[in-house]
């Protein structure tokens, strides 16, 4: 695994390669991260990935703060891996030049993630682009538990004719249902338990929707879930996954999103 803090002497690497299979991560690698890089790797491409705590995703500093940071185990699990590229930029090696290509933000930034997180999806795709255009990946993996950045990504691409391909990978579960997410390592064994029982509700929830859309009733189902320990909800929406428009009645393909804190850490998923 070679290792590049510097895009000129990455680019200097990669650019006379065949092409580049790019996993991008913010560290504090979990199961999740470990299967985009397994699926990377059985792609004919050489596999790259990033890991840089972007400071323009954060709405608030606290939370860019308390973030996990775990480089050491990091690097240890990518080696274990045998990546072949591992990119962990500065601050100014990511934000000190102008990309040539403007960021898309399609309208649907505006919608769950975005009435709560302001300026977050602006940011994932401000660092996402400038990525896009060191790194010219053939293929970008990102897991479908961020649904709506998978799609904001795919609109941007499309639209500035970027020529990566996303791989659009499912979502990796603990065996109690919990997505993984770096973010869980903030959560003690109850809570844990906490985000378990959620996942359950919801998944029979969804079921229940699906036959009979009245069971879709926010107020019971904000008390179940204040009932079952959730702190605050930001939103519980639902969303046809290809065209984002929201099921008005049963019988139709939707999931289930969802945004919810458990004391203070803040967790989504969408089922
Ligand atoms: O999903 C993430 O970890 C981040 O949003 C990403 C795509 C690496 C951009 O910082």
């Amino acid at each position: 695994m070679k290792i590049f803090k510097d895009k000129h002497t990455l680019q200097k690497e990669i650019l006379k390669t065949k092409g580049i299979s790019f996993v991008p991560t913010m560290g504090g690698l979990h199961k999740g991260h470990i299967s985009l890089i397994k699926k990377s790797k059985k792609f004919q491409f050489k596999t790259l990935v990033s890991i840089f705590v972007n400071p323009k995703q954060f709405n608030k500093k606290s939370d860019f703060r308390s973030y996990p940071r775990t480089t050491k185990t990091d690097l240890k699990k990518l080696k274990k891996l045998k990546i072949n590229y591992l990119y962990i930029p500065s601050f100014k090696d990511i934000y000190g030049f102008k990309p040539k290509k403007k960021v898309f933000l399609d309208k649907f930034s505006e919608k769950l993630c975005g009435r709560f997180r302001r300026g977050h999806f602006e940011g994932v795709l401000n660092v996402v682009n400038r990525f896009l255009e060191i790194i010219k990946p053939k293929y970008i993996f990102l897991g479908k538990k961020d649904y709506q950045q998978l799609y904001l990504i795919k609109k941007h691409i499309e639209k500035r004719k970027i020529k990566s391909k996303i791989i659009e990978c499912e979502t990796i579960r603990e065996n109690n249902g919990v997505a993984f997410s770096t973010r869980n390592s903030n959560l003690d064994k109850n809570q844990i338990k906490i985000a378990s029982n959620i996942y359950y509700y919801l998944r029979k929830l969804k079921k229940k929707i699906k036959k009979n859309y009245n069971f879709f009733n926010l107020n019971k189902i904000k008390k179940d879930l204040k009932d079952l320990g959730v702190s605050k909800i930001d939103y519980l929406e639902n969303y046809n996954t290809k065209n984002f428009k929201k099921i008005k009645r049963q019988g139709k393909k939707f999931n289930l999103f969802i945004a919810y804190y458990i004391k203070n850490v803040r967790l989504i998923d969408n089922i």
